[in-house]
């Protein structure tokens, strides 16, 4: 892939997009990364305007990605050389992701609806058998539109869950190109770990993130 792909251009992208690129340039830490971006996210969240509704909505039946049936990933933007992905995750009411990692930095915040986020870490120290992680919740979050939390390699694995009447709608800003790169799923009563990729509804992942998986 060369050069940025901006699925949603508009001037509220153009804006937010440039001004974490700037603060990428200048940060010497994820964390203070984030914390340079946390007022122009929630300026973004508490804006209803610039994400139009096909974003909004679910995929149509049998047009699903990797994180299930009905759940939707809109990729918005992603840089060039695979270091940002900001995106739309919709998750109809009641429906769950499966418990996954990131493996990246990043911000998410909830745009429309409610959502129950739980957290996890491993138990097992990353032994390093094959498939097997043992993981258990450690947190559970409560999110109405405007609240937003942090990713931090290490710290980055969760699942969430629609609790409101309404489709919820999640703004994903991650430092990695996340619909594409080979992560990994957990099921927690088998104490299982597996390969994941979730991919985009709407874009495709090319050849240099497949060989991302060794
Ligand atoms: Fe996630």
């Amino acid at each position: 892939m060369t050069g940025d792909q901006w699925i949603l251009d508009n001037d509220r992208m153009r804006s937010f997009i440039g001004t974490v690129k700037a603060i990428r340039t200048t940060a010497q830490s994820p964390e203070e990364a984030i914390a340079r971006i946390r007022p122009h996210f929630a300026d973004l969240l508490g804006d209803a305007a610039w994400l139009p509704a096909r974003y909004q909505e679910p995929p149509a039946e049998g047009d699903s990605g990797g994180m299930g049936k009905r759940i939707g990933m809109w990729l918005l933007y992603r840089s060039g050389d695979g270091s940002m992905a900001f995106s739309a995750l919709v998750l109809p009411p009641g429906m769950q992701t499966p418990v996954h990692d990131h493996l990246a930095w990043g911000l998410v915040g909830l745009y429309r609806g409610r959502q129950s986020e739980q957290v996890y870490a491993r138990r097992d120290h990353h032994r390093h058998d094959e498939g097997f992680a043992d993981v258990e919740v450690v947190q559970e979050n409560v999110l109405s539109p405007g609240d937003f939390y942090d990713l931090l390699p290490g710290n980055d694995i969760h699942s969430v869950r629609t609790t409101s009447a309404e489709t919820s709608v999640s703004l994903h800003l991650l430092s990695n190109d996340n619909g594409c790169i080979w992560r990994h799923r957990y099921k927690p009563q088998e104490r299982r770990i597996e390969p994941f990729k979730s991919g985009w509804l709407n874009a495709e992942c090319g050849h240099d993130h497949e060989h991302a998986r060794a």
